[in-house]
């Protein structure tokens, strides 16, 4: 293919991805998920392109999450909230890991709006989010993650920094969600920040405004 072609390609798939991440960020999950079930080969493009950007970053933060579960008793149960192509799953083989995404790009997947996900209340031993807070509803899945998860049940999740107006406001409402922050590792990677949690009483009663940043990626 002619290089001017090549250039013109990159651009639309650069543009269309653009356009779908800004999509899933500021929507309702249950609006993306019927874009993405009407058409699950959207959901494909969008993953195609997702791993070109991951092979940019110096590393794929979700590994580094994998290595610690990876350091835990087999008995684990672990459920990956918008696992992609279930990494996750596929690499932790000895631990029972529940993956869940709006559609299921492989075997391990089962698809739903992980704001519902089919899980007995506190059944599970760590809730994973990796990448995956997008839509308007995250307190939606923080709470469903609250329901499925054991008592001091933990929670994982890796974001992209830029997203944080305020990670201490961000820490007291899981605090109000019913997730005590032990840990936020905000200075190992520029981009990425990982926070671990312990599941706690639910402290507020009402609905939690819990909200981060639309991530826009640079698409080049
Ligand atoms: C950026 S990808 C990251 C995938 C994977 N966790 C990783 O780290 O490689 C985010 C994933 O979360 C999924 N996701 C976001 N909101 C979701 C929801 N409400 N229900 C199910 N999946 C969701 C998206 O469909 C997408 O596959």
């Amino acid at each position: 293919m002619p290089e001017t072609q090549k250039r013109l390609l990159l651009r639309l798939h650069a543009g269309f991805f653009r356009h779908l991440n800004e999509q899933l960020y500021t929507c309702h999950s249950s609006e993306t998920n019927r874009l993405f079930s009407s058409d699950p080969s959207v959901f494909a493009k969008y993953h195609e392109l997702y791993r070109t950007q991951v092979e940019k970053w110096p590393e794929n933060p979700l590994l580094k999450v994998i290595s610690e579960l990876e350091k835990l008793p087999n008995r684990t149960t672990i459920a990956d909230f918008g696992c992609g192509d279930a990494l996750l799953a596929r690499t932790l083989k000895n631990k029972r890991v529940y993956s869940f995404d709006h559609i299921a790009s492989n075997e391990y997947v089962t698809p739903c709006d992980m704001m519902h996900v089919p899980l007995n209340d506190q059944t599970v031993d760590v809730v994973v989010f990796s990448l995956s807070l997008m839509g308007k509803n995250l307190s939606d899945y923080i709470s469903e993650a609250h329901r499925v998860a054991k008592p001091r049940g933990k929670l994982r999740i890796v974001e992209v920094k830029s997203r944080f107006e305020s990670v201490s406001d961000f820490v007291s409402k899981l605090a109000n969600l019913g997730w005590r922050v032990d840990n936020v590792d905000h200075v190992s990677n520029n981009v990425f920040i990982w926070i671990r949690a312990v599941k706690q009483e639910r402290r507020a009663s009402g609905p939690v405004d819990l909200r981060l940043l639309p991530c826009l990626y640079k698409c080049r």
